[in-house]
């Protein structure tokens, strides 16, 4: 029976062939028919882009009779800078991707910035995101332009952000952790991805695990006054400060720390944790979780020693 559903299928999207609208060779284009089932899904009318790139959510919404405003830096809209110029219904935004390696920066290699700066009177290098090289940095403008685009969105209104990750020297670069969320958090599609130019590279870790997804972000404004986000933010903390480490974790660490030490030194070293604070028998409980586990040794020295 043929599958009268409409838009997503489910959190998964795959789609082998890209299919046709925008520009193929434009570098980190999307495929058209994530935003026909972003479109379809949700019986959309209007669909705005203003980091169009290729033109892909143009081609689409052209062909579906979807109206919407379709621009980018390169078209004489600067995200960063420029007010939105319309009231949007709902917002298709695909970002650069972080690029610390400087393989796709959209103003050095996908256009000619002279040639914008003639017709637009600004070098797009100066807001171009890709030309972020720190990450919090670009984090920061990142979310500046999602914010802007939320808060021009109409009651009711859906914003989908397609991302994806990057993986660093051993470290994952979450875009989908790092972007502020703001609104309801609607749902997170999972898209496969093929064909990408990471698909060629000669991975140097064996603990490298191939990115193969991106991730469609859709939020949905239900306030028009209101521009509550969410954010994953870094906290610091030091074990000294923590109550939710246990005595072992604290007897471990400064005897990790310290080598072999005598009961005095293991009291001097753990007082200033916060853990003692409220505590008056800290010193007890110090000399009950040496003995309890057997992880840690008294030496004919007398000092205590964490077993190998
Ligand atoms: C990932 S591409 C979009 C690709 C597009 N979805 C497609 O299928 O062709 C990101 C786009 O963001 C644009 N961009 C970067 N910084 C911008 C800014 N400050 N304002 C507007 N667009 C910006 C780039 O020029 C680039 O075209």
């Amino acid at each position: 029976m043929e599958d009268k559903r409409k838009g997503f299928t489910s959190t998964l999207f795959s789609s082998p062939e890209r299919g046709t609208g925008g520009k193929a060779g434009y570098r980190g284009n999307c495929c058209p028919g994530i935003i026909e089932a972003f479109i379809t899904q949700y019986g959309m009318k209007y669909l705005s882009d203003y980091a169009v790139g290729g033109g892909t959510t143009k081609d689409v919404c052209e062909r579906l009779g979807v109206k919407g405003f379709w621009t980018d830096l390169r078209l004489g809209f600067d995200l960063t800078k420029d007010e939105i110029p319309d009231i949007p219904e709902n917002i298709f935004y695909h970002p650069p991707y972080w690029n610390m390696n400087g393989k796709i920066v959209y103003s050095n290699t996908e256009y000619d910035w002279r040639e914008v700066k003639e017709r637009y009177g600004y070098d797009p290098r100066e807001s171009d995101l890709s030309q972020i090289a720190d990450w919090e940095q670009f984090l920061q403008k990142l979310n500046q332009t999602v914010m802007k685009q939320y808060a021009a969105l109409e009651r009711g209104g859906r914003m989908g952000i397609l991302m994806g990750d990057i993986k660093k020297k051993g470290r994952l670069y979450s875009m989908l952790f790092g972007i502020a969320k703001p609104g309801t958090v609607e749902q997170v599609v999972i898209k496969q991805q093929y064909h990408c130019t990471s698909d060629r590279t000669a991975y140097r870790s064996d603990s490298f695990i191939p990115l193969a997804h991106e991730y469609l972000l859709i939020l949905r404004k239900e306030l028009p006054f209101t521009l509550d986000y969410q954010i994953t933010r870094t906290v610091r903390l030091s074990m000294q400060d923590s109550l939710s480490v246990t005595w072992k974790d604290v007897v471990a660490a400064v005897l990790k720390e310290e080598g072999n030490i005598s009961l005095q030194e293991l009291y001097t070293c753990v007082e200033g944790f916060k853990k003692c604070k409220g505590n008056p028998f800290w010193k007890e409980k110090i000399r009950q979780t040496l003995y309890r586990y057997n992880c840690f040794s008294k030496e004919e020295s007398g000092c205590w020693a964490l077993c190998a």
